[in-house]
């Protein structure tokens, strides 16, 4: 016996309420509250056996993983060495980024059967795909079908070992009532896909598209349920892609994959810092090179910033690619400790390439371009800058400097400033040049002209 009722979920976080509000008390969003029909199937008839016993976990068990190589660096390394057999990998990014495009690379590669569920796009489209991107890989079933009960036989069936859901928000599961891409169906159908690949071993991965405001599409909730949230980013405007862990059960998240787009799919880019630095022949005030780490590699940027006096009242302040709290803070810091007016001025922050910063590092060389735009004086060429920079106006060491130090040597940099504290752990003998600086004014008279 099963009885309909409704409910209201927020389709930003999937929190649930018996009657409509406004606003989430959850997560905070306004007007995201839609109606949802489920039904609550009272317990009844013959009871169900479960498909696990408990085991003792001294138990020996095979050691080693197996893991699938998809034979993309960039992709491999964000999972953390491939897929791991019987895991659910979320791909979400906003729609036309390239998600399609990535995994048809990644299928096109994989040397197991693979089921490529598609629910957007017919045959003939995943075909032409194919085609334009080069993958003739006999390993590949393309199944056209949004429904979750077919889906599922078909899977059992063929028993793939990676198996694609293109995308989440065309599946539905005929228990329920609701449309596909409500929060219920792409709950219910991941939940579902979740332990099958868990009793058949298989890796599922999931394509979902995101909300304008950045959400994956509805479910928030979705994040919870499967083991790796992978993002996929890019620019209107850039070609390149960055390919981001969320949340990984099985990897670190501190990697990122980078692509280019071109008309005949994705490229890897082994070698970031070349496409963050571009060209850089004309070098102008404002500008400054630094080394940060994206995971385990050094990625050289340049950090641009124009400083232009202010008229009115509010200064205005505007950061892409960093953090603004952090550009405010930093402002205050060159106003206090190393004497600039930047009090009254417009300051906007750039992170050439379009790529988003984290870490501290690249504090001195955004307070140096900061400087160098105010001052109107360039940067030494050849030069990159990093450290962090406390309130107190000091220069802090930074992790890993070697490997900066090396990816500024190996691109051809001829001076690297850093912090001393980071100097015992430099090795003697290096071609490029290394600056230590303590303070902040110190370190703007060394890298300015
Ligand atoms: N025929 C084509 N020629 C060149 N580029 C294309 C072509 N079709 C699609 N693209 C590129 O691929 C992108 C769409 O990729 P796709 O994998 O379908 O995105 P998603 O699955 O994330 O919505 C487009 O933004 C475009 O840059
Ligand atoms: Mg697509």
């Amino acid at each position: 016996m099963s009885k309909t009722k409704t409910k209201y979920v927020c389709s930003e976080c999937g929190y649930e309420s018996l009657r409509w509000i406004g606003k989430c008390p959850n997560c905070e969003s306004w007007n995201s509250f839609i109606e949802e029909i489920f039904e609550t199937k009272k317990s009844g008839g013959s009871k169900k056996k479960s498909e696990s016993v408990p085991l003792k976990l001294t138990d020996d068990v095979p050691q080693t993983e197996d893991r699938i190589q998809t034979g993309i660096k960039e992709f491999d390394r964000v999972l953390g060495e491939g897929l791991m057999p019987g895991s659910v990998i979320l791909l979400a990014g906003d729609p036309g980024v390239g998600k399609s495009t990535l995994v048809m690379h990644a299928a096109g590669k994989i040397k197991t059967k693979i089921l490529y569920v598609t629910g957007e796009e017919s045959f003939r489209q995943i075909n032409i795909r194919a085609k334009r991107l080069k993958v003739n890989n006999e390993n590949i079933l393309v199944y056209p079908e949004t429904n979750l009960e077919f889906i599922t036989d078909q899977i059992k069936n063929e028993n793939p070992a990676v198996v694609i859901i293109d995308s989440i928000q065309t599946i539905y599961n005929p228990d329920f009532d609701n449309a596909p891409g409500t929060v219920t169906q792409i709950r219910e159908c991941t939940s579902a896909l979740m332990q099958l690949a868990k009793v058949n071993g298989c890796a599922v991965i999931i394509v979902g598209h995101v909300t304008k405001e950045g959400f994956i599409a509805g479910p928030k909730v979705l994040e919870h349920i499967v083991d790796t949230v992978l993002q996929f980013e890019g620019e209107r405007n850039h070609s390149y892609r960055i390919l981001r862990a969320q949340k990984n059960r099985f990897g670190s998240t501190n990697e990122i994959g980078i692509f280019e787009m071109h008309g005949d799919g994705l490229s890897e880019v082994a070698n970031p810092s070349e496409i963050f630095l571009g060209d850089r022949d004309k070098i102008v005030s404002g500008s400054v090179v630094t080394a940060s780490m994206e995971g385990t590699r050094p990625v050289l940027l340049e950090v641009q910033a124009l400083v232009t006096p202010s008229n009115y009242g509010n200064p205005q302040r505007v950061a892409t690619g960093f953090d603004y709290r952090r550009l405010s803070i930093l402002l205050a810091v060159l106003e206090k400790r190393a004497h600039l007016r930047v009090s009254t001025a417009n300051v906007f922050l750039n992170m050439a390439g379009g790529i988003r910063i984290e870490e501290p590092a690249i504090d001195l060389a955004v307070c140096a371009a900061i400087a160098s735009n105010l001052k109107e004086e360039k940067a030494k060429e050849s030069l990159v800058a990093v450290g962090e920079i406390g309130l107190g106006g000091e220069v802090r060491g930074v992790s890993n400097i070697e490997k900066r130090i090396s990816e500024a040597e190996k691109l051809g940099f001829s001076t690297i400033i850093i912090p001393k504290a980071n100097m015992k752990s430099v090795k003697k003998k290096t071609k490029i040049k290394i600056v230590p600086v303590e303070d902040i004014q110190s370190a703007i008279e060394e890298i300015l002209i």
